[in-house]
């Protein structure tokens, strides 16, 4: 994934950028991240980035002069982007979302706003305008770096043990299995027998029985969305006539 950032605080993505598997993703050349001050866009003794809202009201609004011209620096080198924009008013960023980012060949551009709201006209630039979630943050920064984690991740060799991905796609739209390590027994609680059997046809079952327990009980939604095998639906049998 290559992609630029335009937002106020560029030492918020620094710090998550610089550790861990971004880190070895960024060392690896999996992933690209330029980050850019919008306010060095700003024109202006105080490079201002925001004004009061027409029409009246509380809060600030992001000026579009500083953001417009940021993206004329970025266009000049000819490459073309995908210009996303993070707002709580976007579409719902989602791990198929995240996979179709993976695949995208154009470089990204993050638009992080901040304040109220930014400049209606900011989005005529806009290819995508993406949410992570239905609450409000601050601003657009943590929702850039959950994209780029969520992607990053997704790059074949990012996470170094190509496995877990492969694992992933086993349980793909459900929620996880239980996992243990040593010790075998740690304060009374025992790892099930199952997992130390060395059966792996019975061990595949158990995480897929459990998957599938666990999105029953708390994502009962999911359920619905994920294409459910004939094995499935016999474990899901089996599930409920446990519980009675
Ligand atoms: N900025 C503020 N809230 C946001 C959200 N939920 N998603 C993306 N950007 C945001």
């Amino acid at each position: 994934m290559k992609c630029d950032v335009l937002t106020l605080f560029p030492d918020i993505l620094t710090a998550c950028l610089n550790e861990s598997i971004l880190k070895r993703a960024r060392d690896k050349k999996l992933l690209e991240v330029s980050l850019y001050n919008i306010r060095d866009f700003a024109s202006g003794p105080h490079r201002t980035v925001d004004d009061s809202p027409y029409g009246g009201g509380a809060g600030m609004v992001f000026k579009p002069e500083p953001v417009f011209r940021a993206l004329d620096f970025l266009k000049e080198d000819g490459a073309p982007r995908k210009v996303v924009l993070l707002s709580p008013q976007g579409k719902t960023f989602t791990q198929r979302t995240a996979e179709d980012y993976s695949r995208e060949k154009q470089r990204f551009v993050f638009i992080c706003g901040r304040y109220e709201g930014i400049d209606e006209r900011v989005r005529t630039l806009v290819d995508e305008e993406v949410s992570i979630g239905d609450y409000v943050i601050t601003g657009g920064e943590l929702a850039a770096l959950v994209i780029i984690d969520a992607v990053t991740r997704l790059v074949p060799g990012a996470l170094g043990d190509e496995k877990s991905a492969e694992d992933e796609s086993f349980s793909w739209g459900l929620l996880d299995y239980p996992h243990y390590t040593r010790p075998r027994e740690f304060r009374g609680m025992k790892v099930p027998e199952v997992l130390v059997s060395g059966n792996h046809r019975e061990i595949m079952l158990w995480r897929r029985k459990e998957a599938l327990r666990k999105t029953v009980k708390v994502r009962p939604d999911l359920i619905d969305k994920v294409h459910l095998t004939d094995m499935d639906k016999k474990i899901l049998k089996e599930i409920e006539e446990e519980q009675v």
